[in-house]
């Protein structure tokens, strides 16, 4: 077979798979650039399932850029509720305010990637799912995987395989996307990828075995973390104020210096304030 063959029947199979198997998730009913923006933040760092309610519920109350320009931080924290890494929220919510100086949200990567809290990938993902734009080839730790396994590059660096990435996409770009999500997702997973029934594996240059690159590597320990901490000062905080001491014995963490060393680091970060003997949501 080619390289042009492998590719053909690569594109055929996957979306012929994504027709019959892909996930119907909100954010695939709509083109809006702003909404495809709220959901890619949103899934950077949040699995699908914990991120649809709050994506519904972020949407309804912020329905437009100008509505979450205009909002408060810490209105916008409030609805981020159940997603975690609130920096998130403060950065969609700057990107919003820099939009409305701007006019509306461009379709070319270089504005795309200007914005707070936009990167490479979300930079790509926008143009593909908002813009259909047809050399958008967004590359995350999924896409990167399944695309080492498949064409057996597992040496290849970050750059090459965003050119593999481009090199191979087909003119239906916002299919071939999600196409290669859900695959990650639910067949080429990290751990226990189910080889058998991979649409790609007449092609795969790792099947029957894809799942031999996964490396050993303990994930880090959330339990008494100062992540754990952070998410717990930001969750009691979307209720009410608290004072200081209030707040510690709130999120149980005895540890004076650690204590206020998270609390520093959410003051200088901007998600959080001290007004008087209290703190608050920015
Ligand atoms: N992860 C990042 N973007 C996604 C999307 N549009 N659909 C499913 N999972 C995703």
């Amino acid at each position: 077979m080619t390289k042009i063959e492998q590719i053909r029947k690569m594109q055929r199979g996957l979306l012929s798979w994504f027709r019959k198997n892909g996930r119907d998730l909100p954010w695939r009913h709509t083109s809006d650039p702003y909404d495809i923006l709220v959901s890619e933040i949103m899934l950077q760092q949040t699995q699908v399932g914990r991120v649809i309610p709050t994506y519904h519920a972020f949407v309804k109350r912020f329905p437009t850029v100008q509505s979450l320009a205009k909002a408060t931080q810490a209105d916008v924290i409030k609805m981020w509720h159940g997603l975690g890494y609130n920096r998130r929220a403060v950065m969609l919510r700057k990107a919003a305010i820099a939009l409305c100086a701007k006019g509306s949200i461009r379709s070319d990567f270089a504005s795309l990637i200007a914005l707070p809290g936009i990167g490479e990938y979300t930079a790509h993902a926008i143009r593909a799912f908002a813009f259909h734009t047809k050399d958008a080839a967004p590359v995350d730790t999924n896409i990167e995987r399944i695309l080492k396994r498949v064409f057996g590059a597992h040496k290849k660096s970050r750059v090459e395989i965003q050119r593999i990435a481009k090199d191979i996409l087909p003119t239906d770009v916002w299919g071939w996307n999600h196409a290669l999500m859900d695959l990650g997702a639910t067949v080429c997973t990290a751990r226990k990828p189910s080889c058998e029934t991979c649409p790609l594996k007449a092609i795969c240059r790792s099947y029957p075995c894809a799942g031999d690159d996964v490396k050993k590597r303990p994930q880090p320990k959330f339990a008494n973390s100062d992540r754990m901490f952070r998410g717990r000062i930001v969750a009691r905080l979307r209720g009410k104020t608290y004072d200081v001491d209030a707040l510690q014995k709130a999120i149980e963490l005895p540890d004076d210096e650690r204590f206020g060393a998270i609390v520093d680091k959410l003051i200088a970060e901007g998600l959080i304030r001290r007004k008087g003997g209290k703190l608050l949501l920015t």
